[in-house]
């Protein structure tokens, strides 16, 4: 009987280990253990087995029903280990560089609005802020640009139901219609119904208008707007300014020059020309980069300034239209898609 025994152990021994998979282990476990399994038929046996010589077979059968039961552990084990090893796939060695992405990049109009507000800081302008719903006063109104002026066709702006209540949003009159801001010159008028001059603000931010989006309008886009009110200020400090502001952002061979025009709330008004030719994009001589001029008396008055005591200059140009400048960019569509192929071209810029 032991020899018995101990040829069904061996012969596991030298089987259990060497199987691989779950099907292969079903079928040995139930070639020795199963109904008609080898230790079984053994034990099978028990039953002719002459009374007093039970107790000394019993155990040896129980031995050996320890040892294979181990045996069957272990090889259970084994294929255990290698499904889950295929599971996790390869061996990952933690001391390699990792291999997503690494840190994104600025987008190009950050870079061009973090980049025009160091330059403005630099010269005593601080960044003020404004809210995207606006009211018309603090759009229009205020900015000398009353009710019958085409900039306020519907056409032009995003007005918001006459029921819409913004808790945050102060009015000037309680029936005035909400709309999304058309420009940032609305920071204008709030700054300065905020303080006393003299005041040097710098205002980034996003604007809407009613525009189909093509290769160079989008409904909303991007403008950053300056404001500069003191005693004595003049054309030469607005012109300096710029001078100054485009050649820090662009190269010391820009030039700008400004052309008459209409603005509600400056008088004079200018347009911004710019060339560049250093850039390889830029092949035009000029391009209209912005809109300027001299801060309109009847401005002042609106917000409680003396137009006597001060005077002041204001701009406002695109951040998109910069940036497309700057980087040589054909579509404005691109800034807003999100597509890493094309955002990541600028990871060198900062
Ligand atoms: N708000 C104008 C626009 O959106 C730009 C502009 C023109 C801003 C003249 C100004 C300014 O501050 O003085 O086209």
């Amino acid at each position: 009987m032991q020899d018995l025994l101990n040829a069904i152990l061996a012969k596991a021994a030298g089987e259990l280990p060497g199987l691989r998979s779950r099907p292969d282990f079903e079928a040995a476990k139930a070639r020795y253990v199963g109904p008609n399994g080898e230790l079984t038929q053994v034990m099978k046996k028990m039953g002719a087995v002459p009374k007093e010589e039970r107790p000394a077979v019993g155990k040896m059968i129980n031995e050996a029903k320890v040892s294979l039961q181990a045996l069957l552990d272990q090889a259970l084990s084994t294929i255990e280990a290698s499904e889950l090893a295929a599971q996790l796939g390869p061996k990952i060695d933690p001391t390699l560089p990792s291999p997503d992405l690494g840190p994104g990049t600025m987008h190009p109009l950050t870079h061009v609005r973090e980049e025009m507000c160091r330059i403005l800081r630099k010269v005593g302008f601080s960044v003020a802020d404004g809210p995207e719903v606006e009211t018309e006063y603090y759009c229009f109104d205020a900015l000398n640009t009353p009710a019958d002026h085409p900039a306020r066709d519907a056409q032009d702006t995003f007005y918001f139901p006459g029921s819409t209540q913004f808790g945050n949003i102060t009015r000037k009159n309680p029936n005035e219609k909400y709309l999304l801001r058309t420009h940032t010159s609305s920071v204008q008028i709030r700054t300065m119904l905020k303080g006393n001059p003299p005041i040097r603000i710098v205002s980034p931010g996003r604007v809407y208008r009613r525009d189909t989006s093509d290769a160079t309008h989008s409904a909303n886009f991007h403008q950053l707007e300056c404001l500069s009110v003191d005693r004595n200020v003049t054309v030469r400090d607005l012109k300096s300014l710029l001078d100054h502001v485009f050649s820090s952002l662009l190269g010391s061979d820009t030039k700008i020059r400004f052309r008459p025009h209409y603005f509600g709330y400056t008088e004079p008004s200018f347009e911004v020309d710019l060339s560049a030719k250093h850039l390889p994009k830029v092949n035009k001589e000029w391009i209209e980069i912005g809109g300027c001029g001299m801060v309109d008396p009847t401005v002042f008055s609106g917000v409680g300034y003396d137009p006597n005591v001060w005077s002041g200059y204001a701009f406002g140009m695109g951040l998109e239209r910069l940036a497309m400048l700057l980087y040589g960019i054909d579509d404005i569509r691109y800034f807003y898609q999100n597509d890493i192929r094309f955002l990541k071209q600028f990871s060198q810029s900062k």
